[in-house]
């Protein structure tokens, strides 16, 4: 009996259905098109349907409108009991179609990983595919076929709260990480088990909302879009996305929702892309909201002609396609390809072939989902090293002399929750290790002595810690340290002068740095600026251990610390891998993938910004250049920048050729040397700069990048291929070329420390 037949018969009880189909069905395109064929018109409706567990809908209700054929997949629920019901329930429906389970499996899923900024920030796409394959493994164990990953918004704004779930402010960095992370979730398509399909986000250019406010509109040139915003994605969804999710914002005027040319001209058109669209959670219902939709209905239809496959978390599918398919003013067709868009992805999740594969067998269900054997401590402790970047450390504070009595103050020293940092997943606070809890062991180990007071709270601001418990966490997350400021600030004081050196964790709570969260300042909040200020009297080293989910402005801080390790929010073993860099158990090599403003006014401060008739001249102000007067120009801490344990030397560029032939290439090249005492990686990164063009090109664009780890002493070339596709850009036509003319390589360790060398396109 054919598998559809076994399907309409009903033949098939769960467990039965996967064992019965050991084949596949062969051809995607043909066994998609009979189902949809032998579909009602609610049935096809009810696969657009992605509904949120738990709030949304309650699970029993769930599972009757699962088997009544009015839910495609769900998104929330991560256990496979409760999948497992729901999925028993979609095999009791009349077509007996699979459902699929998604969630937001951003870093990590048991194991949280460092946020996104800090993946990017390791320059380390090995690391990034880590981190992706361990979650993808255990999402898929928790039953999840999807995640909503990887956000590849860049972002040059950093009051913008959802910085910190994105790569940074480079299309090229980008790029590299969303191709990695694609690999690393979803590996092939089909998806094995112990993979999970991706759907990159957010379609497009989110990450571009006018002054970093969260939804707002984003109105951009396409040469910009092109050249800058768009790159990512593409690169996601060459590296073979299943899925798209679609942004919130409107682009130009047009929600993206109902964007055609984005949709459909270019995602589907230009791009080729064949997968599924999502959308963002309320999407539809928004587009009314938006103004371009006078109710439901409308929405509706300006969505599903839109070709926005799966209606996320919310009824209008449901509610208004059949009377607008009734009217004709929404063809069967346009539900067509939306359902074989749904369908084809659950085929190419290996859904069809067996609803159950991430589900498993009742039996193998974990006891505890939050055991610690199930998470991968040393991956996470492994990439969270990698991740953090080391600002300044004067006179060699860092790193810690082993016997060191420490001082350990400030509001994130010991704070669980914020050590996930936001879009944790299912990441668990109680499996995480703190700062706290990680020096405790190395100073047991190593024989020091630690002293810890909290020093203040994270803000003495009431009404924004209202707000970040009013997010949408479990709990509330940011707990008040009833004292006065004066009494916690003199407690630490008191441990500061006890101690050797003092160790202050300091930045922002997770929450500060999330989906909504977006920020007018990017200062420490006063009482921890306060404790600073009472901790740099004491006169004792003073290292500032920075947790936070954006560049902030350090100017002060950069003054009154001695060293500073920026950590972002590193996961489950951050506590750990803190105390190895701090005592030089791991030497830092992280490069900021964001530059660091000297304050809100200056953004944005991105360094691949476009030339100018009258760029900023050094020690020349106020002669009519482009600048700020009150502040000096520049970023504080540029793209790319980061030091060492070690010190790195860098020889001049040398090129194979001046010249480079039309399909041709040439090679750049640099001897990089360890002239330090320890033995450390750095990132060699290549920007070229393109001198005269068609249009205003960049001042210059990272092309290219190597780490290496070098011993003291060792010297290495590290050579650099440059073809015609790494010159090319997008002109006013916006077609993608490359003009002769001259160039030059720049090579360096950040975006302005560098040596160049010109060559001519010819
Ligand atoms: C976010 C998405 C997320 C979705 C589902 C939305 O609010 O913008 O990034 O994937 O919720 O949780």
């Amino acid at each position: 009996m054919s598998f559809l037949l076994a399907l309409a018969a009903g033949l098939a009880s769960p467990l039965a259905f996967a064992q019965a189909q050991p084949a596949a069905p062969k051809n995607k395109t043909a066994f998609v098109s009979d189902l949809i064929a032998r579909m009602t018109l609610d049935e096809k409706i009810g696969q657009l349907r992605l509904i949120s567990i738990g709030p949304e809908m309650p699970i029993a209700q769930l599972a009757d409108e699962i088997a009544a054929g009015r839910v495609g997949g769900t998104f929330n629920s991560v256990n496979r009991p409760d999948n497992r019901r729901l999925q028993d329930a979609a095999m009791k429906s009349r077509m007996k179609i699979p459902m699929f389970f998604a969630y937001d499996v951003i870093h990590g899923h048991r194991t949280t990983f460092p946020i996104g900024l800090g993946l990017a920030s390791s320059w380390d796409l090995g690391a990034v595919d880590l981190m992706a394959r361990t979650a993808a493994r255990e999402a898929s164990a928790d039953s999840i076929d999807m995640t909503f990953a990887p956000m590849v918004d860049i972002a040059r704004d950093p009051r913008w709260g959802r910085t910190s779930e994105g790569f940074g402010e480079d299309p090229y960095l980008v790029s590299e990480i969303a191709k990695s992370a694609v690999k690393g979730f979803q590996g092939t398509v089909p998806v094995p088990a112990g993979r999970i399909m991706t759907s990159v986000k957010h379609f497009a250019l989110y990450g571009a909302v006018e002054g970093g406010r969260d939804y707002n509109v984003v109105d951009m040139s396409p040469m910009r879009m092109y050249q800058d915003y768009l790159p990512p994605y593409r690169a996601a969804i060459d590296a073979g996305s299943g899925g798209v999710m679609v942004a919130l914002n409107s682009i130009n005027g047009v929600p993206a929702t109902s964007n055609t040319w984005l949709m459909q001209d270019l995602l589907r058109r230009d791009w080729g892309f064949k997968g599924v669209a999502v959308s963002d959670h309320g999407a539809i219902v928004e587009l009314i909201r938006h103004g371009v939709a006078k109710d439901e209905r409308e929405a509706a239809k300006l969505a599903i002609n839109n070709g926005i496959d799966l209606s996320m978390a919310d009824s209008v599918y449901l509610n208004e396609l059949p009377g607008l398919v009734k009217s004709g003013e929404v063809k069967m067709k346009a539900i067509d390809n939306a359902v074989r868009e749904v369908l084809g992805a659950k085929y190419d999740m290996g859904l069809f072939r067996d609803p159950y594969l991430r589900i498993g067998v009742a039996k193998d269900d974990p006891a505890d989902l939050n055991a610690d054997s199930r998470l991968d401590r040393p991956a996470a402790r492994d990439v969270a090293r990698k991740s953090m970047v080391l600002l300044e450390n004067r006179n060699r504070t860092l790193p810690l002399a082993k016997t060191a009595a420490i001082a350990l103050v400030g509001p994130l020293a010991d704070a669980p929750i914020d050590m996930l940092g936001s879009w944790s997943a299912a990441g668990y606070s109680k499996n995480a290790v703190t700062l706290r809890a990680g020096l405790n062991t190395a100073v047991a180990k190593n024989g020091g002595r630690l002293t810890y007071a909290r020093g203040a709270n994270i803000t003495n601001d009431e009404s924004t810690v209202k707000y970040l418990n009013f997010l949408n966490w479990d709990t509330p997350e940011v707990t008040q340290d009833p004292r006065a400021p004066a009494e916690m600030i003199a407690e630490a004081v008191k441990a500061a002068q006890q101690a050797d050196v003092v160790v202050a964790a300091v930045g922002e709570a997770r929450g500060m740095s999330h989906e909504s969260s977006s920020r007018t300042s990017l200062d420490l909040p006063q009482s921890q600026r306060d404790l600073i200020t009472a901790l740099k009297a004491t006169g004792k080293p003073l290292v500032l251990v920075l947790m936070n989910g954006r560049p902030l402005a350090l100017v002060r801080e950069q003054k009154e610390a001695d060293a500073i390790l920026e950590t972002w929010y590193t996961g489950t073993e951050g506590g750990n891998a803190i105390a190895d860099v701090l005592y030089g158990d791991y030497n830092p090599a992280g490069k900021l993938p964001i530059s660091f403003p000297r304050s809100v006014g200056q953004i944005p401060t991105y360094y691949n910004h476009p030339r100018l008739g009258r760029p900023f001249t050094e020690g020349k102000p106020g002669n009519y250049t482009s600048q700020y007067y009150e502040e000096v120009t520049g970023p504080l801490y540029p793209f790319g920048y980061g030091l060492s344990y070690t010190e790195f030397s860098l020889s001049d560029v040398s090129l194979s050729s001046p010249t480079m032939r039309r399909n041709g290439k040439i090679e750049a090249s640099v001897s990089v040397k360890n002239t330090g005492q320890r033995a450390g990686e750095t990132v060699v990164q290549l920007y070229i700069q393109d001198i005269a063009a068609s249009v205003v090109r960049p001042v210059k664009e990272l092309r290219d990048f190597r780490k290496l780890m070098l011993q003291p002493g060792e010297e290495r070339v590290v050579r650099f291929t440059i073809d015609e596709d790494k010159l090319k850009f997008f002109n006013a036509q916006l077609h993608r070329v490359a003009e002769p003319g001259r160039f030059n390589v720049q090579i360096g360790f950040d975006s302005q420390a560098v040596r160049q060398q010109g060559f001519e396109l010819e």
